[in-house]
């Protein structure tokens, strides 16, 4: 039942869900107003908005419990999330900050005090890796945090100061823009890579971007060039472009960057991509951590249809020729806390308005995309370059990086370094002139691509990043020799069981074994036989698992087993097999409270 000040009446109900449908009828920008104005999503609402949408009541509710920024009961008026990354985590150093607010605020963690001022919990990496430890407020991330932040969050919240009031100091993300390469120091004005494609003309565009060479930069590396000619020549009227800003991967913040920085260039690479492949809609799927990004993202839209260069009579506006009848916009689709979404079948699900659980696979989405259209999806770092390219041509693009792997690379730099930031290389870059250029010493290992990538030890750190050796989308974090490799590797394990979708039963259970094989080692307990247990669970869930989150969740342990044995050699205890559960550790609790502990208050 709702506590007193949150009592809801359907009128109020009815008219958030008439207001939020006035600018968009998506059913997750409607969920997200009510849980904006009621704190949660009352089970009305629930109703409701089916009955509004013409949608089951069932899919509606199936949406509301499978994101995680959606609530059944309400949140606080101030509603703390503390990142849970290894980079961008509630601890600084060896102080919980997490812990030190809880105990500062009278909140336990993962409830809401009493009063329902304040809700305290921890969510997947919020994307502020290169700030340090992070919250988000309300959907406000604050960064970096330490124990004095966090007493003066504390009072801030008791006196019930708005977000918005806070030290505008705290509010500001930078950049962090350490070293710009071939898209970053070149300049883009709206508009010039339109002009240039339709100077050069649209088919031979398209053969440029294909012969650029230039790979998807979201993670599987698939020919840009190549995908945008099967969806335009896949027969439909109706084709669709989708930006995947979904960027959820732990270390991952390039995208964060882009959008804050280049949003120009993003918009323009789907335009291009829409006139190529015929499309008269796009959407930017944005995450919801960088809900903060809209409005800022908005204002380019709407800057962009201003100068013709979005709307009706596209370009017409903009002074040059072409087709009046032909008309191209770009809608946004703010996330709701779920990983899986950057997988681009779960994606698609989401934008249709349902939970996000991949699709089987073919059909792809350049056939079989959004409302079973052909649809093209890219990473925004993809259509950055894209736009480039249209502008600059091929030959360009190609100088710069390796026979596979053209052009540049953009990477987050995060964890133990000097300098943390976004740095853009040639492809082709070893590891180690990054860690030299971020100024990171006394390095113990290094994870490229995030938790689902590889964790290279330093007698790798020649290898180089490229297609051709070490791919990867971008996450590049440093963990120096004082770090506890088991810790990080749990982390990501408790990360991948937290997001796995739960569609398959490898991955569902698989993950939840394995992070409970990382955790038993760690406290003590484990033997060999865990070890070998979790290296046949690894390939099981590698070989079985239905869609890419699955298939990578054991990286991390199978590459730790690899090229750090004795990170896991050295907890063993040498027995033949331990329990999961300790028993008699269970009942120290008990023992503490009565005061007892004889030899009746153990078990053996
Ligand atoms: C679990 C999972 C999460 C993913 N997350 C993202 C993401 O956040 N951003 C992204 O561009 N691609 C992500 N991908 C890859 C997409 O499925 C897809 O390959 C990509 O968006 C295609 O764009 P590209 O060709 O420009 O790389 C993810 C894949 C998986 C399996
Ligand atoms: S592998 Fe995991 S995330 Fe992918 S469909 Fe199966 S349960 Fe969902």
């Amino acid at each position: 039942m709702s506590p007193p000040h949150l009592t809801v009446t359907v009128e109020q109900i009815k008219a958030v869900i008439t207001d939020a449908a006035s600018s968009s009828s998506h059913l997750l920008h409607i969920l997200h107003a009510l849980q904006h104005r009621f704190l949660h999503i009352p089970h009305t609402a629930i109703r409701e908005v089916a009955s509004h949408l013409g949608l089951p009541i069932g899919q509606v509710e199936s949406v509301v419990e499978f994101y995680s920024f959606f609530y059944q009961t309400p949140r606080g008026r101030y509603n703390i999330l503390f990142s849970n990354c290894t980079s961008c985590g509630y601890k600084a150093g060896a102080v919980d900050l997490m812990h030190m607010l809880s105990h500062r605020l009278g909140v336990v963690a993962g409830k809401t005090r009493a009063d329902g001022l304040v809700s305290l919990d921890n969510t997947s990496c919020i994307g502020m890796c290169d700030h340090g430890a992070a919250l988000l407020v309300n959907g406000i991330p604050i960064a970096p945090l330490d124990a004095d932040k966090i007493m003066r969050i504390a009072d801030l919240v008791e006196a019930e100061v708005p977000v918005v009031n806070w030290p505008a100091e705290w509010l500001r993300v930078d950049d962090n823009i350490r070293i710009s390469g071939l898209l970053l120091s070149n300049q883009f004005a709206a508009g010039d890579g339109m002009r240039a494609m339709l100077a050069r003309g649209i088919d031979a565009t398209l053969a440029d971007i294909t012969q650029s060479g230039l790979r998807g930069r979201g993670g599987a590396g698939f020919s840009t060039g190549m995908k945008w000619k099967f969806c335009r020549e896949a027969q439909s009227d109706t084709h669709y472009v989708v930006c995947n800003a979904d960027e959820g991967e732990p270390g991952t913040f390039k995208d964060r960057v882009l959008l804050h920085s280049d949003a120009d260039a993003v918009f323009e690479g789907m335009t291009v991509c829409a006139f190529i492949i015929g499309a008269k809609r796009g959407f930017l799927y944005l995450r919801g951590e960088y809900r903060y990004l809209l409005p800022q993202l908005q204002a380019v839209l709407a800057h962009r249809r201003e100068l013709g260069l979005l709307g009706s009579g596209i370009l017409g506006k903009a002074g040059l020729k072409f087709d009046p009848e032909f008309n191209f916009d770009i809608e946004i689709i703010v996330g709701a806390g779920a990983y899986i979404c950057g997988e681009e079948s779960a994606l698609l699900e989401s934008m249709e308005g349902k939970r996000g659980v991949p699709r089987n696979r073919p059909p792809f989405p350049v056939t079989h995309g959004y409302l079973g259209q052909p649809t093209v999806i890219n990473n925004v770092e993809t259509f950055v370059a894209a736009a480039h390219i249209a502008l600059r041509g091929s030959p360009w693009f190609r100088a710069a990086g390796t026979e596979k792997s053209s052009g540049s690379k953009i990477l987050s730099v995060s964890g133990d370094c000097a300098s943390p930031g976004i740095y853009e290389y040639p492809f082709g870059v070893s590891i180690q002139q990054v860690l030299d250029d971020c100024g990171a010493k006394n390095v113990q290992a290094v994870q490229i691509g995030g938790p689902s990538g590889s964790l290279i030890n330093p007698a790798k750190f020649n290898r180089k990043l490229g297609f051709e050796d070490l791919p990867t989308g971008g996450s590049f974090m440093v963990f120096g020799q004082g770090r506890d490799l088991l810790e990080i590797i749990g982390n990501f394990a408790q990360f991948f069981a937290h997001e796995s979708c739960g569609f398959c039963t490898p991955c569902r259970v698989g993950t939840v074994l394995l992070k409970n094989g990382v955790d038993k080692i760690a406290s003590g307990h484990g033997t060999r036989y865990d070890l070998d247990e979790m290296k046949r669970m690894g390939a099981l869930i590698k070989r079985r698992s239905h869609c890419g989150l699955g298939q990578t969740a054991a990286n991390p342990i199978l590459d730790c087993f690899q090229q750090f044995p004795h990170v896991f050699e050295q907890r063993l205890v040498h027995s033949k097999f331990e329990p999961y559960f300790d028993l008699d550790g269970s009942l120290e609790e008990a023992r503490q409270i009565t005061h007892r502990d004889d030899a009746a208050a153990h078990l053996k």
